[in-house]
C-alpha cells in the first residue's frame, strides 16, 4: 500500500537497564526513579527508559544528547546488537523484538543496516573489497556483491579508488568507506552511529550535504546518531533530544531550535539559533486585529480604541496587506473627508516577507514603530510580529552568534 501510514520503525515503551540484579534496577526505573538514585542504590545503570517513537518511511530521523544519555544504546536496541530489557521494536509491521536468532540475522542483512562511527576497514583488502565484506560474509555471490559495493563507492564519491588500499585514504575517505559499506547493503532501513563524529568541520559538511543528496535520490528510513545540535539541525527531518535514557522532545529542527521543551533542551538549542533559522514566519503571532479596506474610517477608529492598539493592519478583502494605519494618520484622513479605510493615507514601508531572516528584519524592525506585518508570497497579511518579540530574538541570537564566533576562535 503507497499510502500506508504505517511507520518504517515503531518503538514502544522500550526500556534497557544494564545490570546483573534480579530486576531491582527495571523497577525503579519504571516507576520513574532518577538515573543517579538507581545506580547509587542498585548498580544498575539506566540504558532507556520508556522511549516511544514512530519513524516514517524516508524520514531522516536524528536522535541527539550528551555523552552516555542513551543514543548508542537506542540504535542498539533498534537492530538488537543489544537485547532490550523491555519493549517493543517494529519494523515494517514486523516486531523484531519477538524475532527469533535466525529472522535477526535475515532482517540485520536485508532491512536494517548499520554504520558506526568507529568501524575497522582491514588493510590487506582493497577498498572495493572492503565495501563488498558485509555482502560477502551474507552470502552474496561475488560479481553481485562487487557490482553493488561498486555502486556504493559511486554514490559516496569513491568510485575512482575501488583499487586502493585502505593506508591510501584519508579519514573522511574512510568514513564515506564506512557508509559506502551501509549502503552496499541496499536495505530499507540504515542506522548510523556518529557516522560523521572524528571528522573535521568541512569534511563532516560535506558528508552531511552528500548523506542529503543520497537520501533524496534512494529514499532510505535513516536513524542518525549525533551529539552535535547543528548537524542533527542540518540533516535531520525531525530531531529526537535524549537526556539520563529518556527522549525529552521530538520535533522538526526548527520546532526543537524555536521551543524547546524545557531548560535542558534550550541550553542545547542556545548555540544554534543561527540567522537563517529565525524567519519572520518562525517568530510571527498568527492572531491580530486586522481592517478591509471597504470598513470606514470610522469603524478603523473605533477598533484601535476598543483594542487599545496603536496600529492595525489594513487588508483587501482578499486578504492582501493594504498598508498600516494609526490613530492620528486615520483622524486626519477623516478631517479630509475621507470615509473608507482603503481611501486612507496608510503607512506601508514597513511589510516583512515570511520567508526573511532575522538578519533583514531587524533594519525593518529598528525604522518601525509597530507591529511588523508579516506578508505571505501571494501578499496576504498572515501574521505580525511585535517588536518586543523581535528583540528578543535579537539577543538570543546575538548572543548566540557570539558563543559560536568565541567557540570557533578558541577551537
Ligand atoms: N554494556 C554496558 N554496561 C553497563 N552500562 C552501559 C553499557 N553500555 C552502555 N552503558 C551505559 O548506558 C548509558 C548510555 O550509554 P550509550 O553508550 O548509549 O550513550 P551515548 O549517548 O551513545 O554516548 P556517547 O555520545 O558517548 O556515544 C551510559 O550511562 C553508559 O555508561
Ligand atoms: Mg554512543
Amino acid at each position: 500500500m503507497s499510502d500506508d501510514p504505517e511507520p518504517a520503525l515503531l518503538i514502544r515503551g522500550l526500556y534497557k537497564v544494564f545490570s546483573d540484579d534480579d530486576g531491582e534496577g527495571l523497577r525503579l526505573t519504571e516507576s520513574g526513579r532518577s538515573k543517579d538514585e538507581i545506580q547509587e542504590q542498585t548498580g544498575a545503570v539506566v540504558g532507556l527508559r520508556n522511549i516511544n517513537i514512530e519513524i516514517g518511511r524516508g524520514e531522516l530521523f536524528v536522535v541527539m544528547g550528551l555523552s552516555g544519555c542513551g543514543k548508542s544504546t537506542l540504535v542498539r536496541c533498534i537492530n538488537r546488537l543489544i537485547e532490550p530489557s523491555v519493549g517493543e521494536v517494529w519494523l515494517n509491521g514486523r516486531e523484531i523484538t519477538a524475532m527469533s536468532d535466525d529472522e535477526l540475522r535475515d532482517v540485520r542483512r536485508r532491512d536494517l543496516a548499520m554504520v558506526f562511527q568507529h568501524f575497522g576497514l582491514m588493510p590487506h583488502r582493497n577498498v572495493l573489497d572492503n565495501v563488498a565484506l558485509p555482502l560477502e560474509v551474507g552470502g552474496i555471490a561475488k560479481a553481485e556483491r562487487r557490482e553493488r559495493a561498486a555502486t556504493a563507492l559511486g554514490l559516496v564519491g569513491l568510485g575512482e579508488w575501488t583499487g586502493s588500499m585502505p593506508n591510501q585514504l584519508s579519514g573522511g575517505m574512510k568514513q564515506r568507506v564506512g557508509l559506502a559499506r551501509g549502503l552496499a547493503m541496499e536495505t530499507p532501513v540504515l542506522l548510523m552511529d556518529e557516522p560523521f563524529s572524528a571528522l573535521d568541520p568541512v569534511i563532516r559538511r560535506d558528508l552531511q550535504d552528500e548523506l542529503l543528496a543520497l537520501q533524496e535520490s534512494v529514499q532510505k528510513t535513516i536513524v542518525f546518531i549525533t551529539h552535535d545540535l547543528n548537524e542533527a539541525v542540518r540533516v535531520g527531518d525531525r530531531i529526537a533530544i535524549m537526556r539520563d535514557g529518556a527522549v525529552v522532545q521530538v520535533g522538526a529542527p526548527n520546532d526543537v531550535v524555536l521551543n524547546p521543551a524545557d531548560s535542558f533542551v534550550r541550553e542545547f538549542t542556545q548555540d544554534v539559533r543561527l540567522h537563517g533559522m529565525v524567519t519572520a514566519a518562525s517568530i510571527m503571532d498568527t492572531e491580530f486585529a486586522s481592517a478591509r479596506g471597504s470598513a470606514s474610517v470610522t469603524e478603523l477608529i473605533e477598533m484601535i480604541e476598543e483594542r487599545h492598539l496603536s496600529t492595525i493592519c489594513c487588508v483587501d478583502e482578499d486578504g492582501k496587506y493594504l498598508g498600516t494605519a494609526d490613530p492620528s494618520s486615520a483622524l486626519r484622513a477623516t478631517r479630509s473627508g475621507v470615509t473608507r479605510v482603503e481611501e486612507a493615507p496608510l503607512y506601508i514601508g514597513d511589510a516583512v516577507w515570511e520567508h526573511t531572516v532575522l538578519d533583514d528584519l531587524v533594519p525593518a524592525g529598528l525604522r518601525a514603530n509597530h507591529p511588523l506585518p508579516v506578508l505571505g508570497d501571494d501578499g496576504v497579511l498572515i501574521g505580525v510580529i511585535p517588536l518586543e518579540r523581535l528583540a528578543r530574538a535579537m539577543v538570543s541570537d546575538e548572543a548566540a552568534v557570539a558563543a559560536t564566533e568565541e567557540s570557533e576562535a578558541s577551537g
